[in-house]
């Protein structure tokens, strides 16, 4: 059993690191292609569109072995901290971002100036959110 619940936190920690690789990837392909041309433009597009897929897949790990983590290393959210709820109500507003920015990436992709110029401002909301979260989550556990 212990070394189950250690390769779920293992699995939980490379999913921070594919979440990483998502949110700072993002900000910097996106600010290549604002200095790119059109056509530059159109080949970096599947790029930002496939980091984007590895972070939701990261976070739909991240909430699976968190909960896994929980009942098996913890045994409850009794006694758990402030930490680890604000850690919560950020995991929670960073699903939120995730299903927004999905939707606003649709309108960029059909067009949609106004979703584009969102999209800088989206990513640096999901680097903040993620540093929070792992702020949280060390003040949370040790
Ligand atoms: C974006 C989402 C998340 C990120 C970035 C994240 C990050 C982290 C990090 C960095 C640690 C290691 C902290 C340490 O040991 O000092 C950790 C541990 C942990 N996380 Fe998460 N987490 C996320 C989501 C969740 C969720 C949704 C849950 C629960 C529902 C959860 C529950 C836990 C638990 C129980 C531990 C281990 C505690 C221990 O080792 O005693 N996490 N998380």
């Amino acid at each position: 059993m212990d070394i189950a619940i250690k390769l779920i936190l293992w699995v939980h920690l490379m999913s921070l690191a594919l979440a990483g690789s998502a949110a700072f990837g993002g900000p910097a392909v996106l600010a290549l292609m604002r200095a790119a041309d059109a056509s530059q433009r159109a080949a970096l597009a599947p790029v930002l569109a496939k980091l984007a897929a590895l972070g939701r897949m990261a976070l739909v790990l991240l909430v699976l072995t968190g909960v896994a983590l929980i009942v098996t290393k913890l045994g409850g959210v009794s006694g758990l901290n402030p930490w680890f709820h604000t850690k919560m109500l950020l995991v929670v507003l960073m699903i939120a971002l995730s299903v927004f920015g999905l939707m606003n990436a649709k309108k960029a992709r059909s067009g949609d100036a106004a979703a584009a110029a969102r999209m800088p401002m989206l990513s640096k909301v999901g680097m903040a959110l993620l540093a929070g979260i792992v702020l949280c989550a060390v003040f949370a556990f040790n």
